[in-house]
């Protein structure tokens, strides 16, 4: 693993990447370049782990929020969408757990007076191990061919089975004493394994603390009346507090789900790997209310549905697993991330998550409010038990721009980058490209995007000759683009031309709108 740091717009964004650090600076520098990412207020230097989503990144954003609201609101009868505020009464966070348990563990560095995660420093130490041990099995692997038998060699190469071995057990104890609480055993453990700062090489630490992760706020005008706040730190909370609201004003029976989707504030310790860990980001969730007894079905009903969806997408099967949590939060019975294959490795990109009664009992408890529900088929009222679904919506615009982001080498020797993002998701469905800048040329292109605007975000562009603009749209991740010739004028047609193929095809003007429609339909994508 290796620690590297580059220049954006005057930001330095330090990222620590293990795996494809050239495809990780690509995507990030490319995110610049095509108006999709800049670093918050980037004149003053940035904000470290708060970004801006310019002009192609809100749109992606955008298309990737209606993807998720689409599948999740509009596909199933029993759920519906809410937007509930940002600031909500302090008692929330108290009920929930945020003031007491939303904590990491840090550990500043003496010399450097860096600040760290304690536990990302060990599980960065711990996957150094393993990826010695993933090299042995590529340099077997390679040696002995076909005949390799990969568990054989993973349970017998004494090599190997120690580097397993070692890393296992390092995360364990961790894991064990960051549940007891026991901060000078993970202190204990970044000084047995001699962990340096990643930057300087020192290994002078202090002791690791409790660190809350809720950014306050002051609600008032007063300094002596002002009210301490915080900025929701999840989104989820949002959707317990209205729980009774929703039921009873929507007439909702269990089994019901509340979607939301908005903006969440964690004061993250490390905030790296550019929008993966951020300090202001966005949430899409789901909370889906059920019969006590009933939740691990729908767990696995929300398991299922959630992996079909991202699968729609057609990002490669084989870039999402599934990782079941060993050690739940003592509110959950059940709980799985679906990590995504990012250029840095299998990390999370959501949580599934059954979480009991917990929410909305604590929220009685603090508010004095009844929040159950009467099930006339069973005759009695419950609180209702709750599965959760989660996702990050700037990590699967991550996961989105890193997959999609591929250097092609042509037959011709040349290279084209393209970003073949799910045409669905594109920011910019279709570019009208008049060959010339004369001859009426232009004023046809107009036309043809006066009558595709009312349905797609479509562009013009003049500039520079036609094969040029073909590159930057493929670059910009435009699924089609559409030139007008001077055969236009004559017969009325244009070409199309698609950006993964790069194959051209002669149509009527008429035809173009139903061919976009063939490709861009949420209902050819969220039926896969
Ligand atoms: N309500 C449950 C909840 O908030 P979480 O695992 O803490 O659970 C859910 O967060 C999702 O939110 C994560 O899977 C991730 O996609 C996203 N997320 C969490 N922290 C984030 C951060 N600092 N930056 C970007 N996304 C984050």
């Amino acid at each position: 693993m290796s620690f590297w740091l580059w220049e954006l717009g005057g930001l330095s964004y330090f990222c620590d990447m293990a795996n494809n650090e050239d495809q990780f600076k690509k995507v990030v520098s490319h995110a610049r370049e095509y108006g999709y990412i800049f670093a918050s207020s980037e004149i003053y230097d940035g904000l470290s782990a708060v970004y801006d989503y310019a002009q192609n990144g809100v749109e992606l954003k955008k298309n990737i929020r209606e993807y998720w609201w689409r599948s999740m609101v509009y596909m199933h009868q029993n759920i519906v969408g809410i937007d509930s505020s940002i600031l909500m009464h302090p008692t929330t966070w108290k009920a929930s757990g945020h003031v007491d348990a939303f904590n990491d563990p840090l550990i500043d560095n003496k010399d450097s007076k860096k600040r760290y995660r304690a536990d990302v420093l060990i599980e960065d130490y711990a996957e150094k191990i393993y990826q010695k041990a993933q090299k042995e099995i590529a340099k077997a692997k390679k040696r002995f061919g076909d005949s390799f038998d990969e568990q054989e060699f993973i349970t017998t190469n004494p090599r190997v089975v120690r580097y397993l071995e070692e890393q296992r057990s390092i995360l364990e104890r961790m894991g064990r004493s960051l549940e007891k609480e026991d901060l000078a055993d993970v202190k204990a453990l970044i000084e047995e394994l001699e962990i340096a700062d990643p930057d300087t090489g020192s290994k002078n630490w202090t002791d690791v603390r409790q660190f809350n992760l809720m950014f306050g706020t002051k609600l008032g005008a007063s300094a002596e009346s002002a009210m301490d706040l915080y900025l929701r730190p999840e989104t989820a909370q949002g959707i317990f507090v209205n729980f009774l609201n929703i039921q009873k004003s929507g007439r909702m029976k269990v089994p019901f789900g509340i979607a939301q989707t908005g903006k969440a504030f964690r004061n993250e310790i490390v905030a790296r790997q550019f929008i993966f860990r951020m300090r202001e980001f966005e949430q899409m969730e789901m909370q889906f209310f059920v019969r006590p007894g009933e939740e691990l079905k729908w767990y696995e009903y929300w398991k299922e549905t959630r992996l079909k969806w991202h699968l729609s997408l057609g990002m490669g099967e084989e870039n999402y697993r599934f990782h079941d949590h060993e050690k739940m939060a003592h509110y959950a019975n059940a709980a799985t991330d679906i990590e995504f294959d990012y250029p840095f490795g299998f990390k999370e990109l959501e949580g599934i998550h059954s979480r009991t009664d917990f929410d909305l009992k604590a929220h009685e408890k603090f508010s004095g409010k009844k929040l159950q529900f009467f099930d006339h088929e069973l005759n009695e009222s419950y609180v209702p038990y709750v599965v959760e679904t989660s996702i990050g919506l700037d990590r699967m615009f991550l996961a989105v721009m890193s997959n999609s982001l591929q250097d092609e080498t042509l037959e011709d020797g040349s290279v084209r980058t393209v970003l073949k993002l799910p045409a669905i998701l594109a920011p910019v469905k279709a570019a009208v490209l008049p060959l010339v800048k004369k001859d009426s040329l232009p004023e046809i292109a107009h036309k043809i995007i006066d009558d595709l605007k009312w349905d797609y975000n479509v562009v013009y562009d003049e500039k520079d000759a036609v094969g040029r603009r073909y590159r930057r749209q493929d670059a910009a991740g435009t699924p089609f683009c559409i030139t007008v010739d001077h055969q236009t004028i004559e017969d009325n047609t244009v070409t199309i031309r698609y950006r993964d193929t790069m194959e051209q095809e002669r149509i009527s003007i008429e035809e173009i709108s139903e061919k976009m429609k063939e490709t861009i339909s949420y209902k050819n994508w969220l039926s896969k």
